[in-house]
């Protein structure tokens, strides 16, 4: 069963769901796995909380004690302990005495109404170096943890930890189920850095979440508002606009267009109306049209952003600009118009070749259609000169797609830059060999059997790359374990990444007809002789020096 890969923005489907094997594989991004690495993906699960938001969806009781392995602190810990961390900054905001400062910069600086500073759950970190630090300890987290979670830092010269936040106003980062995955802390004055994020944790992507969308994602399903600050997305929704969001201080990501578009039909850009403002959109208009959602340009004048537009200017006029947003061509149109003079000949020419470029990128054959109309009108040209020029310009681009696509299956072929297996490209053919092996394992319990009994041999040793290894040396422990062999599990042991990877060299046995005892013995055998002349080559430069050196000596 083929459709649109829901991991990477495409148009031709090739997200791929085997229902014999019970495993998807993405041809375009490589995602793959069984259901549980697709819940792994979509809900940005680890794998033990996988299984339980699965179980649950099936009714099942996962029993809590049996803790599953885990790596690191897992998920929901991170969770709770930075939940305790909003409740402690958002007391510390409530305090008449601590939080005075901070209460003053957003109620009396930033015109904030009592109710959306509750709504919002803002807070204040005190100056403290260690007000937080001993509150989480109180609750059982160590230093390691609250260091994992990006709340405390440890001091070079003591070693001793330090709250990471001080001195600033907290902006809580909640995810759509209601988690506080990060926080965002700004200065109450001009210092610098003015915000301070939460890193990239196992839990927590910077690019693939959005402030507020918790709040919004139940008012934007007919437009959605995206904006460049967390003060702009608090103004907003103080002025009843609840339908925006922000992405978290860096450049929009295909991942976050693409969650967008889950839940909206259109988007509004609302950037800062600064020049960084105007090409943060150019690019978000390039993103959101590999995506499929309409996307329209607000312009603001007089005021930098959202917010400081709304307080100079009300509601009202905000809602007028919204009315009045411009296409995303419109937005292009208008920034080509203004880089040429178009009643110059040489100009009008420019202005037009680069019009048809952008036309020449889109889609829908009407929407093409519709702006040929537009940059006809506009440059006094024909429809007709203006279409052929765009139709050479699409063969021209679907010709360097293609030549684009095959260098890059090249590059694959020969497992250059292979961030899963990167020790595959000193050896195609032992990879290769590899590939054939790890796959047949996985295809049939008979050839798993076989290694088991020592009817085939291979072993650890026999394995060229660690990636490989690891496979082989998981899949006989999951064989030889009483549950019996199931795929999913592989899942304990392995990222989302490999697991992608293994469903790839599993389905490609499938594609082939012969997946024989003998293709398994023929591709171990392939895979050690591979193996020698690697290991003589790699020994004969040594021997070369040295053969220099001692005729130099004889010398
Ligand atoms: P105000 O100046 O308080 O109105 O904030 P703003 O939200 O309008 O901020 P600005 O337009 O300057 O920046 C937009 C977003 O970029 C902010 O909301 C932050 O997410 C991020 N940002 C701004 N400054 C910094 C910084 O110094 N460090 C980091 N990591 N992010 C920043
Ligand atoms: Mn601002």
């Amino acid at each position: 069963m083929v459709g649109v890969c829901p991991f990477h923005s495409e148009k031709t489907p090739s997200f791929t769901v085997f229902p014999n094997s019970q495993n998807f594989f993405c041809f375009g991004c490589e995602a793959g796995g069984d259901v549980i690495t697709f819940i792994m993906r979509s809900e940005n699960l680890d794998y033990p909380d996988a299984v339980e938001f699965l179980a649950k969806r099936v009714g099942v009781e996962i029993p809590q004690n049996g803790d599953m392995p885990n790596k690191g602190m897992s998920r929901r810990r991170v969770y709770e302990m930075n939940l305790e961390a909003a409740r402690f900054f958002r007391a510390c905001l409530f305090d008449e005495n601590i939080g005075r400062a901070g209460m003053h910069y957003l109620a009396e600086q930033r015109k904030l109404p009592l109710p959306i500073i509750k709504h919002f759950g803002l807070g204040y970190a005190p100056a403290d170096f260690g007000a937080l630090i001993s509150v989480l300890k109180k609750k059982g987290y160590t230093d390691a943890e609250m260091k994992e979670a990006f709340l405390c830092g440890i001091s070079q010269k003591t070693g001793r930890p330090y709250d990471y936040f001080r001195n600033r106003v907290i902006f809580p980062i909640i995810d759509t189920t209601g988690n506080v995955v990060a926080f965002g802390g700004r200065v109450l004055d001009d210092s610098k850095p003015k915000y301070l994020n939460t890193s990239d944790t196992p839990g927590f992507k910077k690019g693939r979440t959005l402030f507020a969308l918790n709040y919004a994602k139940n008012h934007c399903s007919d437009e959605l508002i995206l904006c460049e600050g967390y003060m702009d997305v608090v103004a907003l929704h103080a002025a009843g606009f609840e339908n925006a969001v922000a992405t978290l201080g860096t450049a929009l990501t295909p991942d976050q267009a693409r969650i967008i578009s889950k839940y909206t039909q259109r988007v509004v850009l609302c950037y800062d109306s600064d020049e960084a403002g105007q090409r943060a959109t150019a690019r978000a208009l390039q993103i959101f049209a590999d995506v499929g959602v309409e996307v329209r340009v607000l312009q603001m004048h007089g005021a930098k952003d959202p917010d400081e537009y709304i307080k100079k200017f009300g509601r009202d006029k905000f809602a007028g600009l919204l009315k009045q947003s411009r296409s995303g061509f419109d937005f292009k149109l208008s920034g080509v118009l203004s880089r040429h003079d178009v009643t110059l000949p040489e100009e009008k020419i420019r202005a037009a070749n680069e019009l048809c470029d952008i036309i020449s990128r889109v889609y829908s054959t009407a929407e093409r259609e519709i702006y040929i109309d537009e940059v006809a009108r506009r440059l006094s040209l024909s429809k007709e000169s203006l279409t052929m020029d765009v139709e050479r310009m699409r063969r021209r681009h679907y010709k360097e797609k293609k030549q684009a696509e095959m260098k890059q299956a090249q590059v694959t072929a020969m497992s250059v830059g292979d961030r899963i297996n990167p020790e595959a490209a000193s050896s195609v053919q032992a990879a290769a060999a590899e590939n054939a092996i790890i796959g047949l394992l996985l295809m049939y319990e008979e050839h798993r059997l076989a290694v088991q009994r020592g009817t085939v041999e291979l072993s650890e040793a026999d394995f060229f790359t660690d990636f490989s290894r690891r496979a082989f040396v998981e899949i006989m422990k999951l064989q030889s374990s009483d549950g019996g062999f199931m795929f999913s599990l592989l899942g304990e042991s392995f990222s989302a990444d490999e697991m992608g990877r293994l469903t790839r060299l599993e389905q490609a046995r499938r594609a082939l007809t012969e997946n024989s005892t003998a293709v398994l013995r023929t591709s171990i055998e392939a895979l050690r002789t591979e193996k020698n002349r690697i290991t003589a080559k790699s020994a004969d430069p040594i021997s070369g020096i040295e053969q220099l050196l001692a005729a130099k000596r004889k010398k």
